[in-house]
Order: C-alpha cells, then sequence, then structure tokens
C-alpha cells in the first residue's frame, strides 16, 4: 500500500473509531447556577436533572453545578454564550448586563401583588415575547421559574424607609434595584450573589434584600440582626440555554427536555412559597436574627417612597411595556405612571 493511501486509511480509521463510540455517548448538559442546592432554583434544577435523564432514558446527562461552583453571575452568561455550560437560570435582574433593560421590569418594587399576578405575566404574551427577545445574544429562552417576595436585612432596625437611609445595600445588576435603593436615600453596591455573605461579614456592604431562601441558605442571618418582612419587590428566573445547542438537538431529545423542563417548571412554581416560609422559620429558630413585621402604616410608608422608581426607569425600562403589565394584573399605578 502506498504510503498517501495509508494515510488516508488510517485517518478514515481514527475518524470512524470515535463516531462509533459518539453514538453510545450521552449528551451532556452543563447547568450551572448561583445558590445553593436547598433552595427553590436548587430543587428544581435536581427535578430536571432527574426527570431529564429518565425520560431520556440516560441518552442525555445533566451535570448540576450549584453555588456559583463553576461560574459566577457574569461569567455564567459569558460561559452560556461561548457554549461552555449549555443552560442556566439567572435572575431576571441580571439580563441587563445583556443589553436587555426590559426585564428589569421585573424588579420595580411592589410591581407584582402576588404570584397569581406574577403568573399572568410570566405565562401570557409579554412573559412569551421576553422568552423571545434572546435569539439575537445566541440565547434561547425556556421557561421561567418563581423564587419569591424579597425582605430587606441589616445590623440594625429597618422600620420605616429613612432607617436606610446612608446604608450601604448590596444589589444584584439591575440598575432599577440601584434606583430603588436611591429612593430610599440608601447607598447601592452591585456585587456578585457569591460576594455576599462575605461582604455582609467584614461590613463591607451594611445590608441587602433578598428572598428568605437565598438568605437562610447562604447563613446571611448569621450576620445580619434584623429582617424586615417588607415583600417590596420580587426575584424569579428565566431557564436559558445555548440556542445553537438547543436547536441542534436531536427532535425526539428535545421533546423530551422540553416535558422534562415542563415539570421542572411545575415544581419550582409551586415549592417558592413554601421554601421561602420553611427558611424564614428557620432563621427564626436559629435566633441571629430579630424578624420586624410592619403594619399597614409602615408598609405604606415604604410604597410611598418606593412607587416613584416606575415613573423614573420608565424610559429605561419602556413605559409600554409597564402599562402592559399593569394592565395584566389590575396593579393602580397611582401616582407611578399613568
Ligand atoms: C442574587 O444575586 O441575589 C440572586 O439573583 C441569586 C439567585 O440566583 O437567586
Amino acid at each position: 500500500m502506498k504510503v498517501w493511501m495509508l494515510v488516508i486509511v488510517l485517518a478514515a480509521i481514527t475518524i470512524a473509531v470515535p463516531r462509533a463510540g459518539q453514538a453510545a455517548d450521552p449528551i451532556v448538559i452543563r447547568f450551572s447556577h448561583v445558590v445553593a442546592e436547598d433552595t427553590p432554583k436548587g430543587k428544581a434544577a435536581a427535578f430536571f436533572k432527574r426527570r431529564a435523564e429518565e425520560l431520556t432514558a440516560g441518552r442525555v446527562l445533566v451535570e448540576v453545578h450549584p453555588n456559583s461552583t463553576l461560574y459566577k453571575d457574569r461569567d455564567e452568561l459569558e460561559a452560556l454564550q461561548l457554549g461552555a455550560v449549555q443552560m442556566l437560570a439567572p435572575s431576571l435582574a441580571k439580563f441587563g448586563m445583556l443589553g436587555l433593560p426590559e426585564f428589569e421590569v421585573f424588579d420595580l418594587p411592589y410591581i407584582f401583588d402576588d404570584e397569581v399576578s406574577l403568573e399572568r405575566v410570566t405565562n401570557g404574551p409579554i412573559g412569551q415575547q421576553l422568552l423571545d427577545s434572546l435569539g439575537s445574544r445566541g440565547i434561547k429562552g425556556l421557561a421561567f421559574w418563581n423564587n419569591g417576595f424579597k425582605s430587606f436585612s441589616a445590623n440594625t432596625p429597618i422600620l420605616k424607609p429613612e432607617d436606610l437611609s446612608g446604608k450601604r445595600m448590596r444589589i444584584q445588576s439591575s440598575r432599577v434595584l440601584e434606583e430603588q435603593m436611591l429612593a430610599l436615600g440608601a447607598i447601592p453596591q452591585m456585587m456578585a450573589f457569591s460576594e455576599v455573605y462575605d461582604a455582609l461579614r467584614i461590613g463591607v456592604v451594611d445590608g441587602t434584600e433578598n428572598p428568605h431562601s437565598n438568605l437562610y441558605s447562604q447563613h446571611m442571618h448569621e450576620v445580619q440582626k434584623h429582617i424586615t418582612l417588607t415583600e417590596h419587590g420580587y426575584l424569579g428566573y428565566m431557564v436559558i440555554t445555548n440556542r445553537k445547542f438547543w436547536d441542534g438537538l436531536p427532535r425526539a431529545i428535545r421533546r423530551q427536555l422540553e416535558q422534562a423542563l415542563k415539570e421542572a417548571s411545575e415544581y419550582a412554581n409551586r415549592i417558592a412559597r413554601e421554601e421561602n416560609e420553611r427558611a424564614i422559620a428557620l432563621v427564626r429558630a436559629a435566633g441571629t436574627t430579630e424578624i420586624h413585621q410592619l403594619d399597614a402604616a409602615g408598609r405604606q410608608a415604604f410604597r410611598d417612597a418606593l412607587l416613584p422608581v416606575h415613573a423614573r426607569m420608565a424610559p429605561r425600562i419602556g413605559a409600554d411595556l409597564i402599562r402592559r403589565i399593569y394592565a395584566e394584573t389590575g396593579f393602580d399605578p397611582g401616582g407611578a405612571i399613568r
């Protein structure tokens, strides 16, 4: 056999052998997120893994990397776009980093009264429009996962808006959240979630805001003496994937993954409230943190201080989108925006 022929045959063998092996290799989905496993998002990601592997009979393997062990907030979005991970569920507050400020509509204080009004938006045409809006970023939006409503925490009591004046408050990377803290006279500090516990412990920041499941699972209560159950804002997620990866999946596998995700989303949205109730009960039991409940006048004072954020952020988010959400949920803007 001539040398050049031998080269071709050897090349053909080396190409053919891995191909034969690849047919049996599972498709690996790396699912990275920044919270603990014992949170609504952590549990839903584990649920998705189990159902995806069951429904595809092992043809798909889902590796869940929780707690920023693989990537932190900003890095995980870049990693998804580059194809280094295949799935994420960032909070809606973090899509502004992709140049999509309309996602920050979810951060507007008091825009949702409860999960019912939230789901009218996420399950309706506005939710679909947001899911579809990521294509030009190489991303596909798959589903919304709920977490819940946020409370303020600090080392001093927060009983009225002025109590946050001059406090350095950690926020997610959202201009709306920045404006929210400014409206209270606080000093907003954007910071990756993985850094919050240490920043609170060392005193780089004085306080923060989070649903209770995030606060408890990151041990923030151990370094925060006061929590006020304000429920002043919402925190939820969009499950996203690398568009090229998703579109390249065999159709049958994609269907099975869609089914797994549908079930995981129902599960996530069902457990969020009880997980947050469980977390605040555990904070109470830990005895490290005083938990304050506001009376009607106290709640109104926070509302009055924070509602002007809607109008201030309308040029960034789009007044039309805000109005469409008001119409969907029946929210009464009062003096907010018209
Ligand atoms: C935060 O940064 O506070 C949250 O977005 C974390 C999360 O993913 O719930």
